[in-house]
């Protein structure tokens, strides 16, 4: 996948043009465990950084990850202020613990054979006692279909995160217009 010509293309499908609803949510009403003041969050696959944005806005000191160069220059300014920083860089070789990872469409933006490296990348890359916390989608697309967005299943996500991981919470996600398939809210504590 050319992730770069896509965004030079602007075929982004998956853009939402701001951050995530139910993030934003959970950011309004403070209940996105840990609690921001200077907690370090990885956001990997963070695209033009809207998610990126609005955990940075609320407090987070926010480490986004991207492949494509180009989205650098969107991303940067609005994560330097708050001591976040942005990097171009394959997300699943990031070996760096934060205290919060923040998932939305990078897992099932992958190809299904790199979901081993994405439980690696994870259990390196949160804390012990910290917390990954994921927009599981689009969880009713057909299995083992075209991608992307492959299928993902909490089951899959249990899968690759492994023994490294306990699960807190699956919450279901109100469906919108503009995303067709089904969507839930997981969140794991890191052993
Ligand atoms: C479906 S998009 C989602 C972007 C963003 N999370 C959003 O919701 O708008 C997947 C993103 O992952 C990035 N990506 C794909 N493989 C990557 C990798 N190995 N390391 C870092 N970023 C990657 C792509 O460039 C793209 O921005």
């Amino acid at each position: 996948m050319d992730w770069a010509e896509l965004y030079r293309q602007n075929t982004t499908p998956w853009d939402m043009g701001g951050a995530h609803p139910e993030l934003a949510r959970r950011l309004d009403e403070a209940v996105l465990a840990p609690a921001p003041a200077g907690t370090r969050v990885l956001v990997p696959g963070c695209g033009r950084g809207h998610d990126a944005l609005a955990l940075a806005a609320a407090g987070f000191q926010v480490t986004a990850i991207d492949i494509v160069e180009q989205l650098a220059t969107q991303v940067e300014p609005g994560l330097g202020a708050s001591g976040g920083r942005f990097l171009t860089a394959d997300a699943l070789a990031f070996r760096e613990a934060h205290a919060l990872l923040f998932e939305h469409t990078f897992f099932c933006a992958l190809p299904p054979e790199l979901r081993g490296r994405y439980g690696e990348m994870a259990a390196a890359c949160v804390e012990s006692g910290g917390e990954l916390q994921a927009i599981v989608f689009p969880l009713d697309k057909e299995p083992r279909g075209e991608g992307p967005p492959f299928q993902m299943t909490l089951e899959d996500l249990v899968t690759a995160l492994g023994e490294a991981f306990e699960l807190l919470e699956d919450a279901p996600i109100p469906t919108r217009p503009e995303r067709p398939w089904l969507s839930r809210w997981a969140r794991f504590r890191r052993r």
